[in-house]
Order: C-alpha cells, then structure tokens, then sequence
C-alpha cells in the first residue's frame, strides 16, 4: 500500500498540473492601489473563451470617493468619449453613462479593500478591432489604462 501511494500521488498531480496548462484561462485578475494604478497593462483574452471574467482588487486604503477604481472596456476608440460621459454622469453613477452601448464591460467602482468581478460574452469582441481597459474615476485613466489582446 506505502508502495502504491508513493508513485500514485505524483502521477496524479502531474497529470492535474498538465491540464491546466493546456487549457485556457479565461479570467484575470487585476489589482488597483492607491498610486493610481493597475499592476497589468495588457490582458490576453484567449479565443476559445466563450466568457471572460475580470476580478478587480483595489489593494489601497483610500475611500471610493477618494481614489475609487473600476475596470472599464470599450474600443480603444471609444475611451475618451465614454470617460467623458461618464465624468458628466457623475459618483452616483460610478462614473459611468447608464446603458451605454460603447461599454463592453465594467466592473463597479470600489474603494481601498474592495474586490468586484465582471463577466462578459466574448462574442462581442471582433478580431482586428483594437480594445482598451480604463479606470472612469475623473482623472484616473492617463495612469490606469491598458490594452485587451484578443
Ligand atoms: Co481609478
């Protein structure tokens, strides 16, 4: 029995850690702080993801109203519009135009300690069409932006 056990454990955990790697990872992870910053500045977004999942981490202390973050998609050429519009809707809307079509995603805002997650279909992604992540908090997005590969 001690015999099996010692060759059975690692075969297992081989094949576990082999899975996954082959497999694609549909989700990431991005934590903002209090310098005003993602600690990403690309997210790759595999093709064979039906859904992509965005968890947003604001590892700072400030408050929301002080230093809040959210994580924003669109068309890299619709960036400065929507982060306009979304100044112009104001706190109570998280920065955001309400309905607005130009947003792919976004997450809500948070403050210092707060942790929020997205899902998005990525069939609405087309291939040669560039993409852009920001922060909508007015003045965030010089620092906090960033580019989707897909
Ligand atoms: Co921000």
């Amino acid at each position: 029995m001690h015999f099996k056990m010692k060759f059975l454990l690692p075969a297992a955990l081989l094949a576990a850690s082999v899975g996954a790697a082959s497999a694609a990872t549909c989700e990431a992870v991005v934590e903002s702080n209090d310098a005003m910053k993602y600690n990403v500045s690309e997210i790759a977004i595999d093709k064979s993801c039906k859904k992509f999942t965005v968890t947003l981490k604001h590892v700072g202390k400030q408050p929301k109203a002080a230093m809040g973050h959210n994580w924003v998609l669109t068309k890299a050429a619709d960036q400065a519009g929507v982060n306009a519009d979304g100044i112009k809707a104001g706190a109570g809307k998280d920065y955001l135009p309400a309905g607005d079509a130009r947003v792919i995603a976004a997450t809500k805002l948070i403050g210092g300690g707060e942790t929020t997650s997205v899902s998005f279909d990525t069939s609405k992604l087309k291939s040669g069409e560039k993409y852009v992540f920001f922060c909508s908090f007015p003045g965030h997005s010089g620092l906090m932006k960033g580019t989707i590969k897909f």
